[in-house]
């Protein structure tokens, strides 16, 4: 192995050990979600919390209310416009708000 490539390789692994940070797109889609959930979905109010989800309860309930599966007052219209990709992104995100 050339020194290159084992600082290469070093990086690759320091990569995969940690949660890559949140890009814009998905930071931005989330801070219009924290105007109703609360900061880093902490809300103290009647709409539910999304710090406590699971990475796997959260997009199931996203990808549910975007389908109709689940019943909604509001948030089958904020989740029809988001993408798979965009959802799988926010459920990394909020997955990191413990
Ligand atoms: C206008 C206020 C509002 C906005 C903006 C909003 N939500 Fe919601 N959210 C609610 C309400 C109210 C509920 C309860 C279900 C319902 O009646 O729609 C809810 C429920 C949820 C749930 C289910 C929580 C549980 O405990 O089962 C998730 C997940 C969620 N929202 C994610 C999001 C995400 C992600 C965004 C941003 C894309 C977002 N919400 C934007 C009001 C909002």
């Amino acid at each position: 192995m050339t020194p290159s490539s084992a600082v290469a390789s070093c990086l690759l692994l320091a990569l995969s050990g940690f949660a890559v940070a949140a890009d814009r797109h998905t930071l931005t889609i989330a801070a219009t979600c924290m105007s109703c959930h609360g900061p880093d979905g902490r809300s103290l109010g009647e709409i539910p919390r999304l710090d406590g989800l699971s990475r796997t309860e959260f997009v199931t309930a996203l990808r549910d209310f975007r389908s109709g599966a689940r019943r909604a007052t509001i948030m089958q219209r904020q989740a029809s416009g988001y993408t798979d990709a965009e959802i799988d992104a926010l459920g990394d995100y909020f997955a990191t708000l413990k």
